[in-house]
């Protein structure tokens, strides 16, 4: 890779990396993303590596190995070009047969196929499934297009040409106006505006400026920004050269987590490739503007994805959160004024400069534009990675996309924005999705975590999960906070346990009120809302578990009541015989009791009995 001097040295590189490229050129992309990694994706490219070899495709086949896909839950993915034949679930053994049915017989194997959960109707082609069909890619768009460790393959695509238009036709003004016209809102949890938060920094008179990317991503489930940073780092890293020389930054740093060793190593790389480029350094493109990044990584606490926990961790100091004002956009890292802003935020940022302000500004609703990628999991048939244009409906985005709910069950509950998120009913399936729909029934956007729940969750222990959760997160800085998800996890236990008591909801609702208004950051603040939107919307369930000491979704283990109707009963004894308290009695060949002393409500009787004779309530 050369370094490029100047912006006709860079147009000259990538007119011939294009005209060296056969868009015609057959080319598999095996998924590589943090689903199918563990799946065999690496196995599965040797076998093609293999295979090709075998059959004479080297130079005729591009074989590449590529950022998450999308459909997680069908991994390892493989995309054939240029027909867009998307295979699901392969495995070494499958590689011969599309090997030789695919690339060389120009067939398809119909059995690797995507296959609709409902209608068993298959799609050949990538745009024929549903889950592909319904969304709006910018972020995503070139996750299962180049390698992410091939800066060529980047350019080749237009990558770093933003840099051209920002350095030589924009003065910073400019593009943090273009920013603001965009209506781009901060895709890490709050949904500050962008342009707005560049200004503010832009307008101080510091000299030395900081710009921050936060990768941390801490929402149990979530991996939407590790895609990001592992299937398209080169994005991340353009979007902060913008941000860079819009305030006026000559240092950056992109904070990971160390548990995402990938994301890691492919952000390390996409430096080093860019500084060998020339993108990073001295006098950019002959600019005259300098601007360096650094990684630094995060020891893995979710408060240290808060803006001021991570800027104390950059700094070397213990994560923990700062009262704001001053927002770091006047006062950050070092103490100087910084711009922090989530992976998705940045990777946008590109886009926006090379199509326009305008055209993002066109695509999403009145107060949220462009898209939004969202981690969708849980109770779904097609978990993975969507992204969708800011007003999709929960409907669309769970039913559409997402396949529906398997097994028949019935839909209960999506929640939304990572751990204090709030938990929205089927009644608001119709809602557009946007961070202000999203706020007015008590949830957030957070950063895209979405949870799907159906009527086997108990919502009084989804909310004692992500409370368990916040409790163990929390950095105990601060009283209301801390004090107050202890007692708030001390009543969840209580009320799960059959201990709950008439006042507890009384005392939980004042608890969150105080805990709202007086923990110093996000986390406390924001730790209500699973407790306060399932309290709203699920009442009845707290009631049952407070009052009747009942779960009705048959979940909390110590509420739980198992009995032997006796008029189903065979007295085969299967079930005395799994016991493991001897709680079953009876004579053999007649009904069985149990003494509910001594069960432990393990649950084995109602599993092994194949009489249907077990009840459980
Ligand atoms: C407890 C807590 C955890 C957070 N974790 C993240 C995170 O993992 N990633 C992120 O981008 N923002 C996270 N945020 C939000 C950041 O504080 C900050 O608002 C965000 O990085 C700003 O970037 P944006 O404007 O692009 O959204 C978190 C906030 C809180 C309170
Ligand atoms: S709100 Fe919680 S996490 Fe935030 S500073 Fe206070 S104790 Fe720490
Ligand atoms: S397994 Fe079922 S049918 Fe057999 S003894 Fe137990 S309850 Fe009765
Ligand atoms: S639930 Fe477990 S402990 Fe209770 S009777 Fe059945 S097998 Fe025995
Ligand atoms: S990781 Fe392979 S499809 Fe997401």
């Amino acid at each position: 890779m050369p370094k490029f001097e100047s912006l006709d040295h860079l147009n000259e590189y990538r007119r011939q990396l294009r005209a060296k490229r056969d868009p015609k050129q057959p080319q598999v992309l095996v998924c590589a993303g943090p689903g199918c990694l563990p799946l065999g994706s690496e196995e599965v490219a040797q076998a093609f590596r293999a295979q090709m070899e075998e059959k004479g495709l080297n130079g005729k086949v591009a074989l590449k190995t590529s950022g998450c896909h999308g459909l997680c839950a069908r991994g390892v993915r493989v995309l054939i070009r240029p027909q867009e034949i998307a295979y699901q679930k392969v495995t070494p053994a499958d590689v011969p047969e599309i090997v030789e049915t695919t690339l060389v017989g120009g067939g398809v194997v119909e059995r690797l196929l995507h296959e609709e959960p409902e209608t068993h109707a298959r799609c050949q082609h990538k745009g024929d499934i549903p889950f592909y069909r319904g969304q709006q890619s910018i972020v995503l768009r070139k996750l299962d297009v180049i390698d992410p460790e091939s800066l060529d393959d980047y350019l080749a695509l237009g990558g770093y040409r933003s840099l051209r238009k920002v350095f030589f036709e924009m003065t910073p003004d400019d593009v943090i106006d273009a920013v603001e016209r965009s209506g781009l809102r901060g895709r890490g949890g709050g949904g500050f505006p962008t342009g707005r938060k560049w200004r503010i920094c832009r307008d101080t008179e510091e000299p030395i400026k900081f710009v921050i990317c936060n990768g941390d991503e801490g929402d149990p489930g979530a991996f939407m920004d590790r895609a990001v940073m592992e299937g398209d780092p080169h994005a991340v890293i353009e979007g902060m050269i913008i941000g860079a020389y819009a305030i006026g930054a000559r240092r950056g740093y992109i904070y990971v987590r160390h548990e995402y060793p990938l994301a890691v190593k492919r952000l390390t790389l996409a430096i080093q490739q860019a500084r060998e480029a020339g993108f990073l350094g001295k006098n950019i493109l002959r600019s005259g503007f300098d601007f360096d990044l650094q990684i630094s990584q995060g020891s893995g606490a979710f408060v240290c994805g808060e803006e001021t926990a991570l800027i104390a961790s950059i700094e070397g100091h213990i994560g923990e959160p700062m009262p704001r004002p001053p927002y770091p956009a006047i006062s950050g890292l070092f103490g100087q004024p910084t711009i922090i802003n989530n992976v998705e935020t940045w990777a946008n940022v590109p886009e926006i400069i090379n199509m326009g302000p305008e055209w993002f500004a066109g695509i999403g609703t009145e107060g949220s534009k462009g898209t939004k990628v969202f981690s969708l999991v849980g109770a779904i048939h097609h978990s993975g990675l969507v992204e969708v244009p800011m007003g999709t409906t929960l409907r669309e985005i769970v039913f559409n996309l997402g396949g529906g709910i398997p097994g028949g069950r019935a839909f209960k509950a999506v929640q939304t924005g990572g751990p204090s998120g709030g938990c929205i009913p089927a009644e608001f399936l119709d809602l557009p999705v946007d961070y202000d729909s999203l706020q007015q029934v008590g949830s957030i956007m957070g950063s895209g975590g979405l949870i799907v729940m159906d009527e086997t969750s108990c919502m009084v222990d989804v909310a004692r999960y992500f409370i368990g959760f916040l409790y163990e997160e929390s950095c105990g800085k601060c009283t209301p906070c801390r004090e107050g998800l202890k007692q708030l996890k001390k009543i969840y236990e209580d009320i799960t346990q059959g201990r709950g008591e008439e006042g507890h909801i009384a005392l939980m609702e004042d608890l969150c009120a105080a805990m709202a208004s007086a923990s110093i950051c996000g986390l406390g603040q924001s730790a209500v809302n699973p407790v306060l939107s399932t309290l709203k919307f699920f009442r009845h369930e707290y009631e049952a578990h407070i009052r009747d000491k009942k779960c009705p979704a048959l979940v909390c283990r110590p509420l739980l009541k198992y009995t032997i109707d006796p008029e189903t009963c065979t007295g085969c004894l299967a079930c005395v015989r799994e016991c493991p308290v001897g709680a079953i009695s009876g004579v053999k060949k007649e009904a069985q009791e149990i003494d509910q002393e001594l069960c432990i409500k393990c649950g084995l009787c109602f599993e092994v009995c194949q009489f249907d004779a077990v009840r459980r309530e």
